[in-house]
């Protein structure tokens, strides 16, 4: 029997890098994640794995905020701790070596970027005590990063893949690499062992398609030749978001690809595969608490709560043309034709803030004829406001949906009569297939959040067939 705690997206983030000021703050507040409280996340993650029966911690890249190398150093330090009780397996991602080219410091109200960072081909002599070291097979991309293989326990053979760059410059592997891959999942089978393989990038679109833009080129036929190739399981990183589903391929090969969410944003997972000789497993945990300034913090209170501001913080600031104007600058939106626009959007925030359901489910049913959402849903949360339906189906995206609700239940009726409008509507004015078709990808992505897909997204067995 062997056992590894994955883990992903730990975006270690240097305290030197500025936690204070007005420009610390646009930048946190616009993040899912955390970011001046990565230290204390990741020790307190990192004591609570030590106590664990895991033999081996797997961490699927983003491991660094964005490269700084004051973020690696702490980070490594915080590694060779853990290192005293558990075995470390690594890769890194783009985020490890600062592929925006926007490194940032933060101080009072001013950004820098003279932040020293980390180059892609320095990565593996930096960690190489952590899985690149002990590796049994390895493979050096172009841009100077490594996949390697590496034995766990007495059964598993764990394939760390770094998808980076294919040869045109997406997130992928080059035709050589992944023959290589192929190669590894074929070699451990024959050794005996199972073969559990972890890149950053989705293959698959969990949740849906529209997510898939930022993620590996021709994800799915790597997924059918892995499968076929022999390999059953894939953890990756990089959406944020808790998703377990499966994928067949067309020769009839099933794969399940575990989408680990960020260890430093809600909800905080840290997920267990093990292996005997009956079954597979997977199970899922979440942070319950870290500790701030000597004091314990409810960890999925805090990490939920921020989270919310994501979304939070734009209708909050409608009132300050200035403030508006900043926020939506740090969330990477162009604020210039909102601003010009100013006198229409403020009160249009305003008025979307304080919507209710029972006024929203009036406008749409004017809209639909009556149609789209149920007097009894509309009854059922009237109490609500919209934007609190927003925020909870945000998070349950996140966090897998820990909340599950049934497509006869008022709670999905409601959204989903509401997300179906937009589609209904562009059916009816007969708006090109391509608008159409997204509007229709929408509603199925908040029918996989409400209903939690066809898998539980945090635990699974499997038997060994
Ligand atoms: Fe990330
Ligand atoms: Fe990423």
């Amino acid at each position: 029997m062997a056992k590894i705690t994955f883990i992903t997206d730990t975006h270690y983030y240097s305290k030197t890098l500025g936690c204070e000021g007005e420009a610390y703050m646009l930048r946190s507040d616009s993040d899912q994640k955390c970011l001046g409280e990565t230290d204390e996340i990741i020790t307190s993650a990192f004591e609570h794995i030590k106590k664990t029966d895991c033999d081996a911690v797997a961490i699927i890249g983003d491991i660094s905020n964005d490269g700084e190398r004051v973020s690696h150093e702490e980070f490594r330090q915080r590694l060779y701790n853990l290192k005293k009780d558990k075995k470390i397996c690594l890769i890194t991602a783009t985020h490890d070596w600062c592929c925006d080219e926007n490194p940032r410091r933060f101080d009072g109200d001013k950004v820098y970027n003279d932040v020293p960072v980390m180059a892609s081909d320095e990565l593996y002599d930096f960690y190489s005590d952590f899985g690149f070291g002990d590796a049994v097979s390895s493979y050096k991309t172009h841009i100077g990063t490594y996949s390697y293989a590496v034995d766990i326990g007495d059964n598993i053979t764990l394939l760390a893949l770094n998808d980076d760059k294919n040869e045109v410059n997406h997130a992928g592997f080059v035709p050589e690499h992944f023959e290589w891959i192929k190669e590894q999942v074929k070699s451990a089978i024959k050794r005996g062992r199972v073969p559990v393989a972890m890149e950053h990038h989705p293959l698959y679109p969990h949740i849906s398609p529209l997510l898939k833009g930022s993620c590996v080129a021709k994800g799915m036929e790597f997924l059918d030749a892995l499968a076929d190739a022999g390999l059953q399981f894939i953890f990756v990183g990089h959406t944020h978001i808790q998703r377990i589903d499966e994928h067949i391929s067309p020769n009839g090969n099933r794969i399940f690809e575990i989408n680990v969410a960020s260890l430093v944003g809600y909800p905080a997972p840290m997920v267990t595969f093990s292996v005997d000789d009956n079954e597979f497993s997977v199970t899922t945990e979440f942070l319950k608490e870290f500790t701030m300034n000597g004091k314990t913090v409810d960890a999925q209170k805090y990490l939920k709560s921020h989270a919310e501001k994501l979304l939070s913080v734009v209708f909050d600031s409608a009132d300050d043309k200035k403030m508006l104007k900043k926020r939506l600058t740090a969330l990477g939106i162009n604020p210039k034709k909102i601003i010009d626009n100013y006198l229409i959007i403020k009160p249009l925030l305003n008025y979307i803030h304080n919507l209710d359901i029972k006024k929203a489910g009036r406008i749409i049913n004017a809209f639909t004829f009556g149609k789209a959402v149920p007097k009894s849903s509309v009854n059922t949360y009237s109490h609500k406001k919209v934007l609190d339906i927003v925020v909870e189906v945000f998070l349950s995206a996140l966090d897998g949906s820990i909340n599950k609700y049934g497509v006869n239940h008022e709670y999905y009726k409601l959204v989903q009569g509401a997300v179906s409008t937009p589609y209904r509507i562009g059916k009816k004015l007969r708006l090109n297939e391509k608008t159409v078709n997204t509007l229709k990808m929408l509603y199925e992505a908040t029918d996989e959040i409400l209903t939690g897909g066809k898998w539980d997204n945090h635990n699974l067995i499997i038997k060994r067939g």
